[in-house]
């Protein structure tokens, strides 16, 4: 085990350092362990070799799309200070697409033994919630940069696999998931097909699933990240600008899932989504927004508008709704007090 060196900042340093409120402390070494894993990454290209070409051409198909949902808040490609290009609230490291970034946030802390307490917490508060036992079924590797967590009695756990299970059991509970053999499922942002593995993976008898998002990163991860899961025979991931061809030709959904992305939406594009869903007539729609108790949507000047009113108006009608967490020192412990809500058009 290799030793840190002892450090050596000049004591007035280290004084004017807590006066402004830092505190200096030693990484473990499982904190040096994750750096250096970090600034050890592959390449793109050695991470997703010739589907990159795919990439370059969803980037080329989207910026030519001429509908609301084209139009970004924070989802649009901009150049970095280092003149790389960037998407998403904090960002997207492609190689690591399921490290923390825009798409699922670790709920990481300062230091790893902090991190790792939050994600005990975590694991036990699912564990309470899941009835269907899936936390026994569904397992997490770690793959494409996903930090994982282990204690005693679990496998690995990540947010990925935890959001995934709270979730699946929320719809189980309402809307029935693992008993049923007709759900057509279509997630909306559905980011790098996160919850289409888990919930796939949770019930081989789901009837289809498809995956749309707005963002050609999203696309291109989602198509690659599901066909490596080996699940390319069972979902249909729909780039952009093929939406409305698809949607024209009337395919039926009987679910809608919308996780952490009409907070990242404008207006605009909520309402067209929207709209789909009442042409579709699809039946139950699931929402998780950022906000813990509000539906708003982020507009370019980074304002937010209340879609609540555009929900009801369009007959959405509020059906169930759920913490995460359900307990209050939980949330307030692990920072995070969001709501799973289930509307209903009949
Ligand atoms: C925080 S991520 C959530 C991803 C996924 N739902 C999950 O929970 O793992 C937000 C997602 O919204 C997508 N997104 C951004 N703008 C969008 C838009 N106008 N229409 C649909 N999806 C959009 C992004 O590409 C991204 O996949």
């Amino acid at each position: 085990m290799s030793v840190n060196p002892p450090i050596r900042l000049k004591r007035g340093l280290q004084r004017a350092l807590r006066h402004r409120g830092y505190a200096l402390y030693r990484l473990t070494a499982e904190e040096r362990a994750a750096i250096e894993r970090r600034d050890d990454r592959e390449s793109l290209d050695s991470v997703f070799g010739p589907s990159l070409d795919r990439l370059q051409e969803l980037r080329r198909r989207y910026s030519e799309v001429d509908l609301p949902v084209a139009i970004h808040s924070v989802w649009g490609a901009r150049k970095t200070r280092r003149g790389t290009t960037d998407i998403g609230w904090g960002g997207v490291d492609l190689r690591n697409f399921r490290g923390h970034s825009a798409y699922v946030w670790d709920y990481g802390s300062a230091s790893f033994e902090a991190t790792n307490l939050k994600f005990y917490l975590f694991t036990e508060a699912v564990r309470r919630k899941d009835r269907l036992g899936l936390l026994g079924t569904l397992t997490e590797d770690g793959a494409f940069g996903c930090s994982t967590y282990e204690y005693e009695g679990t496998g690995p756990v990540s947010r990925d696999l935890l959001d995934s299970v709270v979730e699946i059991n929320f719809l189980d509970k309402h809307v029935g998931v693992v008993q049923r053999d007709d759900l057509r499922v279509l997630d909306i942002g559905a980011g790098y097909g996160r919850l289409a593995h888990r919930m796939l993976e949770a019930q081989p008898r789901i009837q289809s699933f498809t995956c749309v998002d707005a963002v050609p990163e999203s696309t291109f991860l989602c198509e690659f990240y599901l066909a490596e899961r080996g699940l390319e025979e069972r979902v249909s991931v729909v780039p952009l600008d093929e939406l409305t061809t698809t949607f024209e030709s009337n395919p039926d959904y009987n679910l809608a899932i919308n996780v952490h992305s009409f907070s990242e939406c404008t207006y605009a594009a909520v309402e067209w989504w929207l709209q789909r869903l009442v042409d579709l007539e699809v039946r139950h729609l699931m929402i998780v927004p950022n906000n813990p108790a509000a539906f708003l949507s982020l507009e370019v000047d980074h304002r937010r508008r209340d879609y609540a009113p555009l929900l009801d108006q369009l007959g959405f009608k509020l059906v169930a709704q759920e913490p995460v967490f359900d307990d209050p020192q939980v949330q307030a412990l692990i920072g995070v007090r969001d709501n799973m809500f289930l509307f209903e058009r009949c």
